[in-house]
């Protein structure tokens, strides 16, 4: 089903409503943002569960990047730059010296063109011309959303005429307890041994962190929101921030949060080999399946190059369950 959500550049943005069994996902043409996640209670009542925003206005003038598809290349470049077959490319540098989230309009921000949709699949094209944001070639992005088994299935699918450098994620913030409560209290667990520690704009350098004996040791489901003050860098910034180092390869489950007050549980399945979380958002976790952060210039990390002809293909499945 499709309604008018509101306007971008003076053109149309849809909303599109997928629904499958107890499952209603709402996904907008602009940003291919996920606008809205509906998913029964333990007392059978729908609960709204990704933070929203108004209007079609506060989603273009926000910095939080509410549900969207996050590219070209997610996540921080140090310098707002990288050198490729000899060359050095200047790409916009969004925050600070830095580039976030694909510079100043990534794909957030940008209008998606339908390709096919049914009640359960929306699938979305974007073309970023040759230079955008600084990026070299021209880079064809297919997002598709499908639920399947009451889980939200992305698939990314990429490919550019020029040797470039990609890391696609979405940004929807989670709230299993419903939007309207904090998210004091969701459990978490991620498999991960270790992170990519950050200095203080963010950026990780060629290096991994255990999470033994540290407040990033979610290998047991615990609270994550929790006396953040044994650990002096996430006690100054009050919330957590970094890339988790993902066990195992292929597409694997690696993340579950759940409420016991709501009864909802969702596992992340992914075959990315990092995960980003970001807990600033009172209302709302982001889990951020991806690459690691400024791998172009990490040689421990995986790389981020995509080959010209060459096919980037990544998927995500954010799995409901009653807990
Ligand atoms: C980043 C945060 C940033 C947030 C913006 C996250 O992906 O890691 O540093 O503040 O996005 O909403």
């Amino acid at each position: 089903m499709r309604t008018l959500f509101g306007q971008f550049n003076s053109q149309d943005i849809y909303c599109y409503t997928l629904r499958q069994r107890n499952l209603e996902v709402s996904i907008l043409t602009y940003g291919g943002i996920v606008q809205s996640i509906r998913y029964p209670d333990k007392q059978g009542n729908p609960l709204s569960i990704a933070l929203t925003r108004e209007s079609a206005e506060a989603y273009q003038d926000g910095d939080g990047y509410y549900g969207a598809i996050i590219g070209r290349l997610g996540n921080r470049l140090e310098n707002g730059q990288f050198t490729l077959n000899g060359k050095t490319y200047h790409l916009t540098q969004n925050e600070g010296n830095n580039t976030l989230h694909g510079g100043k309009s990534g794909f957030h921000d940008k209008l998606w063109e339908v390709l096919f949709e049914s009640e359960t699949q929306l699938r979305l094209r974007y073309v970023s011309p040759d230079g955008e944001e600084g990026f070299p070639g021209t880079l064809q992005t297919i997002v598709t959303y499908t639920l399947e088994n009451e889980g939200l299935r992305i698939d990314y699918e990429a490919q550019c005429d020029q040797d470039t450098i990609v890391n696609l994620t979405n940004h929807t913030y989670f709230n299993l307890h419903g939007i309207e409560k904090t998210t004091e209290g969701l459990l978490l667990s991620i498999d991960a041994d270790q992170i990519t520690p950050v200095d203080e704009k963010l950026i990780p350098h060629n290096t991994f962190l255990s999470v033994e004996n540290t407040l990033y040791d979610f290998r047991a489901p615990r609270p994550f929101c929790t006396d953040l003050s044994q650990d002096p860098v996430l006690n100054k910034r009050g919330c957590y921030d970094e890339n988790f180092v993902l066990n195992g390869e292929g597409l694997r489950k690696i993340a579950t949060l759940s409420s016991t007050e709501s009864g909802i549980s969702m596992d992340v399945w992914t075959d990315q080999p990092g995960m980003q979380i970001y807990t600033g958002n009172p209302n709302g976790i982001a889990l951020e399946t991806q690459n690691f952060p400024n791998a172009i210039h990490c040689d421990r990390y995986p790389s981020p190059i995509l080959k010209k002809g060459d096919s980037y293909k990544t998927t995500t499945i954010y799995q409901l369950k009653k807990v």
